[in-house]
């Protein structure tokens, strides 16, 4: 079995329970797939890129944990469904939904055309929904293959920008602005009629992950803690371990949150 010595969490916290990770190739949704699997649960990673997939399920597979890789993009409903349906069909149920897949790019509102902004909401935001709804009639009490007294839950991946403004990511601020409403509107519905927790999580930059890369080139990095004294990179361990916290029992109380994992970064002020 994989390790988890690195954890403080007991490494069978989520034993028995099947995952489906959208954007679990690579970044934050590989740490969390990785993580999720060394604390017991069976993984579905879902991406674009065959190759990607097949690299990260070969090195889950080595450290000992159940996963496949699913081909699909979030936004079209139909590979919504079918990555859905085959992680039933192979693994049997549906546990925990974790919505990563993001797209983004930095641009100026004025250079950035309305289809590049509907591009980003329809991955982001339209793609969270989407995989929600399709994963719904699974993830309920009584779901296919469940417990009869277990609900299964919903973590999105979502982030700071929104929360004042950021330059140069107008799309994704009103994206991720959206996944926060969505998280909350299902976790009161949801909540209600079918007991499934949904929650996100808002990281900061974390280190290796193909928004780091994208979005903070290295040679802003001496100049960033000028007017951003809290900026220090995370890992994608940190994401990781709140995505445990909220998908274990140890967050069975926690509901239509997003808990922001930054370092405290987003409260940043220039020193006056
Ligand atoms: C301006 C751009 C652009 C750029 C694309 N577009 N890149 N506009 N600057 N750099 C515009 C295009 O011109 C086009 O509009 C529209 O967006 C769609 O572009 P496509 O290339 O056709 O889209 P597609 O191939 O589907 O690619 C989607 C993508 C791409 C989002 C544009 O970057 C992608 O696939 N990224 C996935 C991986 C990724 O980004 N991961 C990082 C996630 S990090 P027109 O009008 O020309 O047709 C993350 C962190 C968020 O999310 C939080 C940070 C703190």
């Amino acid at each position: 079995m994989a390790s988890s010595s690195s954890s403080p969490f007991k490494d069978d916290v989520l034993k028995g329970k099947v995952a489906l990770i959208t954007g679990g190739g690579s970044g934050i949704g590989f740490g969390i797939s990785t993580h999720f699997g060394a604390h017991g649960a069976a993984v579905a990673i879902m991406g674009r890129r065959r190759q990607v997939l097949d690299d990260a399920v070969a090195d889950l597979r080595s450290k000992g944990i159940l996963a496949i890789g699913l081909e699909g993009d979030v936004r079209k409903q139909e590979d919504a469904a079918r990555v859905v349906e085959t992680t039933i069909k192979h693994f049997g149920k549906l546990d925990i939904l974790v919505n990563g897949a993001a797209g983004n790019f930095l641009s100026s509102p004025e250079d950035l055309s309305p289809n590049g902004f509907r591009t980003v909401l329809d991955i982001d935001s339209v793609g969270t929904y989407t995989m929600c709804h399709e994963a719904l009639k699974y993830l309920k009490k009584g779901g296919q293959g469940k417990d009869p007294s277990a609900a299964g839950l919903i973590l999105n991946i979502s982030a700071t920008l929104h929360y004042t403004a950021s330059w140069y990511q107008i799309h994704v601020s009103a994206a991720k602005a959206a996944v926060d409403s969505i998280t909350r509107s299902l976790a009161l519905e949801w909540g209600t009629d079918y007991d499934i927790r949904v929650n996100g999580i808002a990281p900061g930059p974390i280190e290796g992950t193909p928004g780091l890369r994208k979005l903070n080139p290295e040679e802003m990095k001496s100049k960033i803690q000028e007017y951003m004294p809290l900026y220090k990179t995370g890992e994608r361990w940190d994401i990781a371990m709140a995505a445990l916290y909220l998908a274990s029992d140890a967050g069975k109380y926690v509901n239509g949150t997003t808990m922001v994992v930054d370092g405290g970064l987003w409260l940043s002020r220039p020193r006056h």
